[in-house]
């Protein structure tokens, strides 16, 4: 039997209508444009206001980008099989947020569910979708990364809040016998709840009652520590596969890095030598939108990338999760783009 290879066929993305740049960000918190640039490389961030998504959670970025891929691939709604949503910040305990997701686009023949993975969601969203594609069961399903993050933001903590947007994007992934698509990942998990966490509205703390400390239903993070493991972990990872698949600098095409850093990117490009024409980098416009940034990436890339092209995406989050993964990417990005 011929092996069953999940190939990308397309992307949609969504960014909120609301931006929150560095000037503003200086009357929120004691910071500087100049400082968020030196030590993070953010300029602005998407915020999802209240006005704009309507009591809808991430479900609204998602379901927009979706609408976009569907708009732009013209595939037939009810062809899709499966739609998984990496999130941490769903719209609800439940349902899922691929629910809402597959209840208001309206496809009829999906199943779907979510995954919470942090910042690597989507890199471990994209094995799992091939692995339902290898299966030869599926043949044709969408995956969502994207975060509500200024929902879960402590907008007093200037050591995190500047880092984090809000955003979503989707790819559609199809079965293919040609030698497209993903090839293989490098996936880890460990344990580590201090450096970075959401300490109150799960399970262990806070379903039963109000908290009185709303800060512990927020992002908390050591910084230097959660950095050093981010260049640590994500340079070892796509090392690894690299040099796995006999992978030289010239003959990747693109990294597709987590967008954490400016200086966390540069340090895993350095690692293999890559320069930094080959590195998909918004974060200055978009900043951190967790499991969003590499869909996003993929997004706002589309129209450059090639065929044939060879990527290695990497991601690094709380957990915490990590990883890479090398695909050949299946089709000319500039048949969407045509301006
Ligand atoms: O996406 C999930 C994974 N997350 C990450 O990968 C994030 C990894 N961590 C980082 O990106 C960086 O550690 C941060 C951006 C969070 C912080 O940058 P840093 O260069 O590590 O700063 P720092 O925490 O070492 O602080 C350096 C100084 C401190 O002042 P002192 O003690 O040296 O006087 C901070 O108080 O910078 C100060 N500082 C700020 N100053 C102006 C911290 N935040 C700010 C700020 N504006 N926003």
């Amino acid at each position: 039997m011929e092996k069953i290879n999940a190939v990308i066929t397309g992307v949609g993305g969504y960014v909120p209508q609301y931006i929150l740049d560095n000037d503003e960000m200086s009357k929120i918190v004691d910071t500087s444009d100049e400082w968020i640039m030196e030590r993070i490389g953010v300029k602005t961030r998407h915020i999802l206001k209240d006005e704009e998504r309507n009591g809808a959670g991430v479900s609204y970025m998602m379901t927009k980008a979706v609408q976009e891929l569907l708009q732009k691939t013209q595939i037939d709604p009810d062809s899709v099989e499966a739609v998984i949503c990496a999130t941490s910040t769903p719209d609800y305990v439940l349902p899922s947020t691929a629910s809402l997701v597959i209840g208001n686009v309206g496809l009829k023949n999906a199943f779907g569910f979510d995954m919470e993975a942090a910042c690597a969601g989507f890199l471990y969203a994209m094995e799992m979708g091939a692995g339902l594609i290898a299966s030869g069961r599926f043949k044709r399903i969408i995956l969502c990364g994207g975060d509500f993050l200024s929902a879960i933001t402590n907008y007093e903590d200037r050591t995190t809040c500047p880092i984090f947007g809000d955003g979503a994007a989707c790819v559609l992934m199809e079965a293919t016998t040609e030698n497209y698509g993903l090839i293989d990942s490098y996936l880890r998990t460990n344990s580590h709840y201090d450096p970075l966490h959401v300490a109150d509205g799960g399970t262990a703390n806070g379903f039963q009652q109000e908290t009185d400390k709303p800060r512990r239903r927020m992002i908390y993070q050591e910084g230097r520590f959660v950095f050093k493991h981010a260049v640590t972990n994500m340079s070892d990872a796509v090392e690894y596969i690299a040099k796995k698949h006999h992978l030289t600098n010239e003959d990747i095409a693109w990294i597709v890095p987590h967008q954490a850093n400016i200086r966390i990117e540069e340090a895993v490009a350095r690692r293999i030598d890559v320069p930094k024409e080959k590195v998909m980098i918004n974060i200055e416009r978009v900043a951190n939108t967790s499991a969003g940034t590499l869909p996003l990436c993929l997004w706002e890339y589309e129209k450059q990338l090639k065929k044939g092209d060879k990527l290695i995406f990497t991601a690094f989050g709380a957990g915490f999760s990590w990883g890479a993964s090398y695909m050949i990417w299946g089709y000319d990005g500039s048949k969407f783009n045509k301006d």
